[in-house]
């Protein structure tokens, strides 16, 4: 089969085109705003990027305020329970903006109604949203919005299990120094707690060409941050006939001439290669950062997970990385209260914890999701019990934490400034290589720069300096 299989068709990006077209020339001198809500991960955060891209195309303008909005989206996530609740929250109070203006146009998308009892519940218990969609069918918005202004049926579209990669979708980023890249969408790997391979179909990856492209873009346009997205970034290429690796697409972008940082977000310790563990130790643009999700420090439960690593392959990535990348900052994520998950499990995991010696860890207490195989297991930990573990694992964490970032003072280190900090207009507010926090202050601003700061002070979540 050919490659270009996985892509969608110039003829149908065409027709999108068209109906961009029609969008405009109605709402033409109407001065309509549109606006999105975003939950979930980066990846959908760069959906989000995409689908403002697409508003402005269609001729709306695009606002931060919901209230004044008169096409709304909502590009939902599915991860845990709590993140579809407050997806479902984000869409009830919608029914206003509706019943105010019933020439208010309200999208949902993303990964929650990618599941059909979603999608269900949508069409039947939400009367106000036009159209719902899952995340493989963003390029086909100006055709939804078309429809929805010429009051047309409402759309539910059905996602397949191999949606295809649309290129060329316009883009609207939210920073003018930090961009996200995506290079493969979806994820085969079933990790039995997860729903995410449901929702985003089987793997795709871009072609490389056209990632460098979009770096070398952005390099040149003076983004200083790109961080490089997929699900498993280590299996980039596999759908391809194996070739391109990850590692020979780092040694590519690494040519790329500038100063900038390249992360990768995220990374699954089975396809770990000694490939790309070398091709970041060789280059100076791929950050001396790396987010190896852990999810459990327990043989068993990794089994039953089924993540394909135990604690001994897992602890050999890591020895392996700090020896090619001196001073190499890790991040992690864990879930606690897996089905099964006894206290020897759970001190397996602190074990682990202790020993890796992470920056900062993401915690999350096991949330069972329809449709995967976690959801049925037997042997369910009660709510207390994970949150009694959560607590005690961010205890450990913080000590290691501050301890390392303590660690710090008096080092002087490269970071690139974000912006004014929230409750203070003197200080800004900057980050890391490896994505730590620095406080400083200045009189003049410099967002957006790669600057040296020499820290001063240190607690558990940021790091204080001066210029
Ligand atoms: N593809 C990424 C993770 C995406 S989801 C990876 O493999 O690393 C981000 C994190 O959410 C996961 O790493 C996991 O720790 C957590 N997570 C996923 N499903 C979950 C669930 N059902 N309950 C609790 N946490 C979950
Ligand atoms: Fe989910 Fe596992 Fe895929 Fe990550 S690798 S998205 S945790 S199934
Ligand atoms: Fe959520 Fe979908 Fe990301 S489920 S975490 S938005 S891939």
């Amino acid at each position: 089969m050919s490659e270009d299989m996985n892509f969608v068709t110039v003829q149908e990006m065409a027709q999108q085109a068209e109906y961009t077209k029609k969008v405009r020339d109605m709402i033409k001198d109407k001065q309509l705003k549109a606006f999105v809500y975003t939950l979930g991960c980066q990846q959908n955060e760069a959906d989000s990027e995409r689908i403002r891209g697409i508003f402005l195309s269609m001729g709306y303008t695009v606002t931060d305020d919901e209230e004044i909005a008169d096409l709304i989206m909502v590009n939902t996530c599915a991860i845990r329970e709590h993140a579809e609740k407050r997806a479902l929250s984000v869409i009830g109070r919608y029914k206003h903006n509706k019943a105010r203006n019933p020439d208010t146009v309200i999208g949902v998308c993303g990964c929650m109604p990618a599941q059909g009892h979603r999608s269900e519940q949508l069409k039947h218990s939400y009367h106000y949203v036009d159209f719902v969609f899952g995340t493989g069918s963003l390029h086909k918005i100006p055709e939804y919005v078309y429809n929805a202004l010429n009051k047309g049926k409402r759309i539910f579209v059905a996602e397949s299990d191999k949606p295809k990669i649309a290129e060329g979708v316009p883009v609207v980023r939210e920073s003018s120094f930090k961009a996200w890249v995506s290079i493969m969408y979806g994820c085969n790997n079933f990790c039995t707690y997860c729903i995410v391979p449901y929702v985003r179909g089987r793997e795709r990856s871009r072609k490389m060409q056209d990632v460098i492209n979009e770096v070398r873009t952005l390099v040149n346009e003076g983004y200083k941050d790109i961080t490089l997205l997929g699900q498993n970034v280590n299996s980039y290429g596999k759908d391809l006939d194996g070739s391109p690796t990850i590692a020979d697409l780092l040694n590519e972008i690494s040519k790329i001439e500038g100063d900038f940082w390249i992360h990768l977000m995220t990374s699954h310790p089975k396809d770990a290669s000694s490939a790309l563990i070398d091709a970041i130790s060789k280059s100076d643009k791929i950050a001396n950062h790396f987010h190896l999700p852990l999810q459990s420090g327990s043989d068993t439960v990794l089994k039953r997970m089924n993540r394909h690593y135990d604690k001994e392959k897992y602890l050999s990535i890591v020895k392996e990385l700090k020896e090619k990348n001196e001073g190499i900052v890790f991040t992690t994520d864990i879930i606690v209260g897996f089905p099964g998950e006894s206290e020897r499990d759970f001190e397996d995991t602190l074990d682990i914890v202790k020993r890796v010696e992470y920056d900062s860890i993401y915690t999350f207490q096991f949330s069972p999701r329809k449709g995967t195989a976690a959801y049925s297991m037997d042997d369910q930990i009660p709510e207390d019990v994970k949150k009694e573990r959560f607590e005690r694992l961010n205890e450990v964490q913080n000590e290691i934490s501050k301890a390392k970032n303590e660690a710090m003072i008096g080092k002087t280190v490269k970071v690139l400034v974000e912006g004014k900090s929230k409750n203070n207009d003197k200080i800004y507010s900057s980050r890391t290589e490896g994505n730590k926090i620095v406080h400083f202050s200045s009189d003049k601003d410099l967002t957006g720069q790669f600057i040296n700061i020499k820290i001063i002070r240190a607690d558990t979540f940021a790091l204080y300096g001066e210029i």
